[in-house]
């Protein structure tokens, strides 16, 4: 009997807590919009805020900012309230977009309720209103980031949004460049042996500074320089900076090209006077070969947030090799540089049929059965004890020379394709960043692929919206029910609004994407082992 009692009583206390709690949110309409409106203040005022940034500003590339959206700044707070009490939105659909044609934005729309507008020409006067729903935008452009008001008209508490600023810092190769000179110069200051594994990009000389573009001319007037050219083939590559991607702006330095550039700087007589982004690179002349072939590999990688610093790269990676077979002393820009668009024009000239055959596997497992034919290796799990921890150091140390530009807030984010050489001696080279990447569907099975990256790309965003959402929520609650105010849960909110996976929305394990930096861990563990402690900035 008393046991009976004791059932009904604890039946009611908890029936009662849970009216209490729901119900009172209900009525609380008005407070939780307040609440959610000091969220975003909070938000714009401690984290990211693009008006702080780019009111002023005309530097950021203004077609990159193209938008067609009317924004409205009384969105945000209708946004996030509407989620607020419809968490199904959040937790259990996805709502995305893509506001140009290409293959990213059929992906997305096969994914998505939102339906795209219509963003054709005549219906460009039309603007459209960013639907309420709208979690997990998947973007070309960076219009959201410089053309409205953070919290306000977008980038509102329950949305995580697919660019950041300082994407160039990685995808500008003059930057990276800068970047790259400076970390190498503090770790020099550090134990000798936290060099050891920042060795990705080759000798370079940046022309646009006086002392290492007379440094460059000074070398390539020596008889020992003309000799190794006679006997190795070119030494040196240049490179455009700026954001020149795919194979254009780079050069051979072939007898024609260095005359040229002899010609450019008056042998190294104004240097200093030519502010050019261009780059004088060594060109590794050893690559591994595909039926005797240079190729190179793409990894994409996802910058997930930038608080704190969450990092994946993807497992799948894209292999092309170059149009013509390679010889170190072969004129053809084509053996040397394996790139889409200077494959284009080949294709074009020789009016191949189909572009897809430079495409040679969509998996490094390849390259991997090669060596062990060719038995370069012996190791079965090469690819996973050697190659993979070799790239994602790579891309680690790349992240570590630029993280000082990143704005910290978790919903930030960016998608960056890294393109890579494999030497015959089976070290690896970063050619470029590029951000944005490109997803072709040449063929079918691309096609099938892309589809998985995109999906991969969006579970990760959403799952870190989805375990944001569910702390923020409690938060909101537990300031409700204590009839306080924000003020008083800074820090807490601070906590919450950090990236961290709940454990109901962990990563699914088709999902081909790898953590490779978590700054949720201490140490070496926020790299994998891969970096270590004395070692990291
Ligand atoms: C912004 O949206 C609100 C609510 O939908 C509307 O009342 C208001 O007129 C809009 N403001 C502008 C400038 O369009
Ligand atoms: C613009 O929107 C209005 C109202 O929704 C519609 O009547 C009109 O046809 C649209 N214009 C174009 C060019 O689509
Ligand atoms: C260099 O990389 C290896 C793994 O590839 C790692 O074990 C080693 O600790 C790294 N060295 C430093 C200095 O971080």
């Amino acid at each position: 009997m008393t046991q009976q009692i004791l059932l009904v009583t604890l039946f009611i206390l908890f029936s009662q807590r849970w009216l209490f709690q729901n119900i009172l949110i209900y009525n609380q309409y008005e407070q939780v919009t307040i609440i959610l409106k000091q969220m975003n203040q909070l938000v714009t005022t401690d984290f990211y805020n693009n008006k702080k940034y780019f009111s002023n500003t005309k530097k950021f590339r203004l077609e990159l900012s193209k938008y067609y959206i009317d924004l409205n700044d009384t969105y945000c707070i209708q946004s996030d309230t509407f989620k607020f009490y419809h968490p199904d939105i959040i937790l259990k659909d996805i709502y995305t977009t893509r506001e140009i044609k290409d293959q990213t934005q059929e992906i997305v729309q096969s994914i998505s309720f939102i339906k795209i507008p219509d963003f054709s020409p005549e219906n460009l006067k039309n603007k459209t209103i960013l639907p309420k729903a709208l979690t997990t935008p998947f973007n070309y452009y960076d219009s959201y980031l410089t053309k409205s008001n953070t919290g306000l008209s977008a980038m509102c508490l329950f949305q995580k949004h697919n660019h950041m600023r300082a994407r160039q810092q990685l995808a500008y190769k003059n930057e990276l460049l800068n970047n790259y000179h400076a970390y190498v110069d503090k770790l020099k200051t550090m134990p000798e042996f936290c060099l050891q594994n920042v060795t990705f990009i080759p000798k370079s000389y940046r022309l646009w500074l006086k002392d290492e573009c007379q440094a460059f001319f000074k070398i390539i007037n020596t008889n020992k320089y003309q000799k190794k050219v006679k006997k190795y083939g070119p030494q040196f590559i240049s490179k455009l900076g700026l954001e020149v991607h795919r194979g254009a702006g780079i050069s051979i330095l072939f007898q024609k090209e260095t005359k040229q550039l002899i010609q450019d700087y008056q042998n190294g007589q104004i240097c200093g006077e030519i502010s050019n982004y261009v780059i004088a690179q060594k060109y590794i002349n050893n690559p591994f070969l595909f039926k005797g072939h240079k190729i190179e590999f793409r990894i994409y990688f996802i910058i997930a947030s930038t608080y704190p610093l969450i990092v994946y790269a993807y497992d799948s990676s894209l292999i092309r090799r170059c149009a013509t077979p390679f010889n170190k002393f072969s004129i053809e820009k084509s053996s040397h540089v394996c790139n889409t668009a200077i494959l284009k024009k080949k294709i074009e000239a020789e009016q191949m049929e189909n572009e897809e055959q430079y495409y040679i596997d969509w998996n490094l497992d390849y390259i991997q059965e090669l060596l062990l034919k060719q038995k370069k290796i012996k190791n079965k799990n090469w690819l996973n004890n050697y190659l993979y921890p070799k790239i994602h150091n790579a891309i680690q140390h790349l992240i570590m020379s630029t993280q000082q530009f990143f704005d910290k807030d978790s919903k930030l984010s960016e998608f960056f394709g890294v393109d890579f050489m494999l030497t015959d001696d089976l070290q690896i080279y970063v050619l470029e960043v590029n951000s944005n990447p490109q997803l072709l569907k040449t063929i079918p099975y691309r096609v099938i692929q892309n589809t998985k990256l995109v999906n991969d790309i969006i579970e990760i965003q959403i799952s870190y919206l989805r375990s944001k959402y569910i702390r923020l929520k409690l938060l909101i609650k537990k300031i409700l029910s204590r009839k306080s105010t924000i003020k008083k849960f800074t820090k807490e909110f601070k906590e919450a609004y950090k990236d961290k996976l709940e454990p109901q929305f962990q990563i699914s394990s088709q999902n081909l994407f790898r953590k490779i930096i978590d700054k949720n861990l201490k140490d070496s563990k926020a790299y994998n082992d891969l970096i270590q402690k004395q070692c990291i900035l």
